[in-house]
């Protein structure tokens, strides 16, 4: 592995944000979270606009360097992080809303800014480099959902949106938001989101493309270690005070668990996980999401499920 992803994951301002993943003495369980309102604050440091980024070079490469079979590969990934920022901006409101304490809720409305922020850097890489033919985000949306696998509607649209359903009719039911944030913060963000990031980034890092794509997806991923730590601090939380709430994280985690592996793999990729893509393997992939899991659960004060 070439060391522009060890030297990214080392990087202060990703660590900055106590994610568990990010630190070795999670290895032992082991992790100095930051509380709400200092992940609160750090929101407040690390602003950044879509506005500012210029794709100029990113529409040469995409066009002229980035053969057409590869493009087509490529539109897995990014398909999947477009899509899958617009559904996690629009759950995470009631969500927000069912948070038990004040510092919790302010915290996930500035996480929901960010999501809608993800959701608009896409949509302007796409508009600025020519990904698609569809004009407006809601034909993107359309458009780019054919290159989405069966089990991406499942885990996003059956198995979150179930529980955020509930929560948007019984707001106090704690059981159920504990199973929303292990599904949303701990697999969806923690293991597929930044899982896919990390790939992706040093792919085009290593192959010198797409740079401001690589410039505003690492302000997201920086993002995204920000959000998890929240999961992170409020499961470890809810997890001491009642056993029936490790119980809920257990549950979700297995029962996303097979749909969240299968996310990971664009449908049309041979059923081999030997198989390279974007030079690495499938089974890779599936560490580095395992092992990022794992340390986040330990410091949770769970054996990973998983
Ligand atoms: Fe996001
Ligand atoms: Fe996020």
């Amino acid at each position: 592995m070439p060391d522009t992803a060890g030297s990214r994951t080392a990087r202060v301002d990703f660590r900055a944000t106590s994610d568990p993943a990010l630190l070795e003495s999670a290895d032992r369980g082991e992790a100095n979270l930051l509380t709400y309102r200092e992940l609160y604050s750090l929101w407040e440091r690390q602003q950044w606009a879509v506005q500012d980024l210029d794709f100029t070079q990113d529409r040469i490469d995409w066009h002229e360097r980035i053969g057409a079979d590869e493009r087509y590969a490529r539109m897995y990934g990014l398909s999947s992080f477009f899509v899958g920022e617009q559904r996690v901006t629009a759950e995470l409101g009631p969500m927000m809303r069912a948070a038990p304490s004040e510092d919790m809720r302010i915290f996930l409305s500035t996480q929901i800014a960010d999501e809608a922020r993800h959701v608009a850097f896409f949509d302007r890489f796409y508009s600025e480099v020519g990904v698609l033919h569809a004009d407006g985000l809601d034909e993107r949306l359309a458009e780019t959902s054919e290159h989405l696998n069966p089990e991406f509607g499942v885990l996003f649209d059956e198995l979150l949106k179930r529980r955020v359903d509930r929560l948007a009719v019984e707001p106090e039911d704690l059981e159920a938001l504990v199973e929303a944030v292990t599904i949303y913060h701990m697999v969806i963000e923690g293991m597929l989101a930044l899982t896919g990031q990390h790939f992706i980034i040093d792919y085009n890092e290593r192959e010198g493309t797409l740079p401001a794509f690589v410039e505003g997806f690492t302000n997201v991923a920086r993002d995204e270690h920000r959000h998890v730590a929240f999961g992170a601090r409020f499961l470890r939380e809810l997890a001491r005070e009642d056993p029936r709430h490790v119980t809920a994280i257990q549950r979700a985690l297995g029962e996303v668990a097979p749909i969240a592996e299968a996310v990971l793999k664009p449908k049309w990729a041979p059923d081999d996980d030997a198989v390279e893509l974007f030079g690495v393997t499938i089974a890779e992939t599936r560490a580095f999401a395992l092992k990022a899991l794992e340390r986040r659960m330990k410091v949770i004060g769970l054996v990973a499920a998983a």
